[in-house]
């Protein structure tokens, strides 16, 4: 074979070559140990050659060994950028032939809607900590370290003393003292109990917490406020109901029921305990009682979301079972 030849049946196998198992193959043919180039040399008699011949065979056979070499290491480059899909005709950026959206947890929603309603009652939304001290969570809100009603709220204990808090009612003492009077303001937010878990009671739940202080804040003002908002929560006029209800931080205290159709039943719901917010409670966030009123009330979040869409078991809102979560993707 001459040498052009060889450098033309080279450059067509390469031509055929995609991977690097082929490519070492034709490697070795071509310049292995015994490799059609490596021979050329040994086949020549170099004796029976005149210093011209031999001259030019040296140069010729140089050439097309530093060619060879230069068309393999072309080939191996090729066929690492495709491995790398650089030479690729693939648009990665188009999108997937299975698209599916995740969409946001219906507690999370349902936050969302009740803060836009606030907020168009003239509330601002606040976030507080979900680790709190002891004194904020408890003693601002009138419950002492002997209160019988911290055995209700039993909750957990970090080693430096705070508490993960128990009611978003630990943001009282904070927005008192911080935002001042006149106040009207909204703290949703993550709490913690110690509990034993059944269908509708979980160890993490949201609440929703609401305040309003001013100078003749009262309990008409309460139930206004009430009645406005679930009407535009469930979308149809609310009757709401006030039964006395004991909390320390509120005087006079009330669970406040809200009747309803949900269900197909007309029905009495207890939805939200609130009340007057404690002279002490105020006295410790920096407001004279003889001057300020206000009220206060604890949105159960969870719950409420549990009746808005017919949860039967709070805990499967903590779950991530696909069963669940799908039913609320196509709501987004
Ligand atoms: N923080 C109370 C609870 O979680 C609820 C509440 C809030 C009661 C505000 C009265 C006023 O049980």
């Amino acid at each position: 074979m001459k040498l052009a030849e060889i450098q033309q049946a080279l450059e067509s196998e390469l031509a055929g070559v995609h991977g690097e198992e082929a490519l070492a193959l034709v490697r070795a043919r071509y310049v292995g140990k015994d490799g059609l180039i490596t021979n050329l040399r040994k086949n020549v008699d170099f004796g029976a050659m005149t210093l011209e011949d031999k001259r030019s065979f040296g140069s010729g056979f140089n050439t097309l060994r530093d060619t060879a070499e230069g068309l393999l290491k072309a080939a191996a480059e090729r066929i690492a950028a495709t491995a790398h899909g650089e030479g690729l005709k693939f648009d990665f950026t188009l999108p997937s032939s299975d698209r599916r959206l995740g969409a946001i947890h219906p507690i999370v929603r349902t936050q969302i809607e009740i803060e836009d309603i606030f907020r168009s009652m003239g509330f601002t939304v606040y976030t507080g900590d979900e680790a709190v001290s002891e004194y904020e969570n408890f003693d601002a809100l009138n419950i002492p370290s002997d209160h019988p009603a911290r055995d209700m709220q039993d909750t957990y204990w970090l080693e430096n003393g705070m508490v993960l808090r128990t009611h978003t009612s630990s943001m009282q003492n904070r927005a008192l003292r911080q935002l001042g009077a006149p106040l009207r303001a909204v703290f949703p937010g993550r709490c913690f109990r110690n509990e034993a878990l059944d269908i509708t009671h979980e160890n993490t739940f949201y609440q929703l917490e609401g305040m309003m202080v001013g100078h003749d804040v009262s309990v008409a003002n309460l139930i206004a406020v009430m009645r406005d908002f679930l009407s535009a929560v469930f979308r149809q006029e609310i009757e709401v109901r006030l039964r006395p209800g004991f909390f320390p931080f509120v005087e006079p205290g009330f669970e406040l029921d809200f009747r309803t159709t949900l269900g197909g039943v007309r029905r009495w719901v207890e939805l939200m305990p609130c009340g007057m917010i404690h002279p002490a409670v105020l006295r410790n966030g920096g407001l004279d009682p003889s001057r300020f009123s206000g009220f206060a009330f604890g949105l159960g979040l969870t719950r409420l979301a549990m009746l808005k869409h017919g949860v039967p078991d709070v805990r499967l809102f903590n779950k991530a079972d696909l069963r669940v979560c799908q039913q609320f993707t196509a709501t987004l």
